[in-house]
């Protein structure tokens, strides 16, 4: 029988709904208590048909030593056998497309494992074709290391490498050695590599620690961080991170990428080139792909301070930097980021930004887990796996607690595998978990799936424009999408307290409030309309 061929081409759209599958994390089938591929095929109805995704984002499935799970690759071109095989990721592919969910695979072009045989040969001999793959520099004459540069996961980021008396440069892991992106050969094969992977029908690639990966050609220390107060900040906050990150010569390399996606038609990249930046300088990231398109991940809804001036104050902004074109995206969360429920230290709140971040124009990124409530889990020292946590004590660094399993049900181990998991199931599991939520109308699943269904069957949310509204009611962020034929508001109450508003505008209808309270359609008043504590409202106005 002829092998039957994928011959779905699904396009991209700046509303496309992203969804995070953290693999190791989301399903095991195969009974070791560690997720899989052939688990995250067996979850694509619930996102296909509750969350009603458009694509997942993978996190690396390629084979690694899982020093760093997965973000450490030993060889870019398979599968790891904890996740499954090719055969299995290509079924993967298929039956997601067959779903209209695409696949963006996550990308790690900054470091590989030192596993990888690039590494291997590099390491050999200085005289090895591959030595100049990696960053390698003699000693000072003292033999101490080149520079004063930092791993982010602890220590210096230059390892002594007795065979050939030199050291290599890795930003994070000693385990995980940084390419060499100055010398067109790695350029050449990480290229390929994308190629390799979007012939196999990917959709695109979250693009790993791209911030990282060019470093200053002369190796010039960085400069002390005034602000840095010893034994209270993490030790890498020491310098500033001006010659080993961010540098200018980045634009070029994420041009490359998108020049290679751009052989193929309807790719999406996405990148982390900045976890903090000014939207005017984030803005010359999103004009890269000629074909395809290209956005740098939007952080800032995890960095807010929490006040309704402060989210308005940034979307007005972000607005205003963005040309017609560029796809604007919003993140609460991601395994590398405590929890939202967590970091906004309330559920009520987690609601009321997913209100937001699902009613705005541009992309939603959605953590898994962050729709049905999960949060943070504590995790005793003897449970810690993240090398970072386990490395930089004393600062709350470790990531495991946000990467613990799904909750799907109240089954043992909330139905993410038979075994016991690698990292525990979060105590509140009995309560926080996808089947209590379907059954229970008012949960923070059942707000998840209300706002995605208006907001795709919403003309004004997917395509009107946005303005705030000047409320003299202190807490209380609005704003309005519009067409010209459906006007839609938005009211977000930001404080702990019950809030009075009331507001030029005749009757609205109800579609939805955060509590889940109030029924679809109801009328509501709005010169006399109380909130209550960090309550959100979509309503319809008249036109
Ligand atoms: C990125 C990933 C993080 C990983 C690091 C090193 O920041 O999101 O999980 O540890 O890169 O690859």
């Amino acid at each position: 029988m002829p092998k039957q061929k994928d011959k779905k081409e699904l396009s991209w759209g700046i509303n496309d709904i992203i969804y995070q599958v953290y693999p190791r994390s989301f399903q095991d089938t195969t009974g070791n208590g560690i997720g899989d591929l052939q688990g995250v095929i067996s979850r694509l109805d619930y996102l296909e048909k509750v969350l009603r995704v458009n694509a997942i984002w993978l996190s690396p499935i390629y084979k690694s030593p899982m020093k760093d799970f997965g973000y450490d690759i030993s060889d870019y071109y398979q599968v790891d056998p904890i996740f499954g095989n090719m055969k299995i990721f290509n079924q993967f592919v298929k039956e997601a497309h067959s779903r209209n969910i695409k696949i963006l695979m996550d990308f790690v072009p900054n470091h590989t494992s030192d596993q990888h045989k690039w590494f291997i040969e590099s390491r050999s001999a200085k005289k090895n074709p591959k030595r100049n793959w990696y960053i390698w520099h003699k000693p000072k004459p003292d033999g101490s290391p080149p520079n004063n540069w930092l791993s982010r996961f602890g220590g210096s980021a230059w390892q002594f490498d007795e065979k050939t008396g030199e050291y290599y440069m890795h930003s994070f892991l000693p385990c995980q050695p940084d390419l060499n992106w100055r010398n067109p050969e790695v350029r050449k094969e990480m290229n390929k590599i994308l190629r390799f992977w979007l012939d196999k029908k990917v959709d695109g690639f979250r693009l790993d620690a791209v911030y990282h990966i060019i470093k200053d050609a002369k190796f010039r220390d960085n400069p002390i961080n005034p602000r840095y107060i010893p034994g209270h900040d993490d030790p890498y906050r020491q310098f500033l991170n001006v010659y080993d990150r961010g540098r200018p010569e980045t634009l070029d390399i994420l041009n490359q990428f998108c020049d290679t996606v751009g052989e193929y038609k309807n790719k999406f990249l996405v990148s982390e080139v900045f976890y903090k930046t000014k939207i005017s300088e984030i803005k010359k990231y999103y004009k890269l792909c000629q074909k395809g398109q290209h956005s740098p991940f939007n952080f800032n809804f995890i960095r807010l301070p929490w006040s309704a001036w402060a989210y308005r104050n940034f979307l007005d902004n972000y607005k205003e930097n963005l040309s017609e074109g560029d796809w604007p995206n919003f993140v609460l969360g991601n395994h590398d980021r405590p929890r939202v429920a967590s970091r906004l230290e309330s559920r009520k709140k987690a609601r009321l930004v997913a209100m937001l971040q699902l009613t705005l124009k541009g992309m939603p990124f959605i953590y898994y887990g962050e729709e049905i409530g999960m949060s943070d889990v504590p995790i005793k020292p003897s449970q810690q796996k993240d090398p970072w946590g386990k490395n930089v004590s004393g600062f709350d660094l470790g990531r495991d607690s946000h990467r613990t399993p799904m909750q799907w049900s109240t089954k043992k181990y909330a139905g993410f595998s038979k075994t016991k998991p690698w990292l525990p199931v979060a105590r509140n599991y009995l309560i926080f978990n996808v089947k209590k939520e379907l059954a229970d109308n008012k949960s923070i699943l059942n707000l998840y799936n209300n706002l995605i269904n208006f907001r795709k069957k919403s003309e004004a949310i997917t395509d009107g424009i946005y303005y705030s509204l000047d409320i003299r009611t202190k807490d209380i962020f609005a704003y309005v999408r519009e067409t010209t034929k459906e006007k839609i508001l938005i009211i977000l109450n930001f404080a702990s307290k019950r809030k009075k508003l009331s507001l030029p505008f005749s009757q609205a209808e109800l579609v939805c409030n955060t509590y889940l309270t109030k029924k679809s359609g109801q009328k509501i008043n709005l010169n006399k309309l109380y909130l209550r504590p960090f309550e959100g409202y979509v309503l319809k106005l008249k036109k």
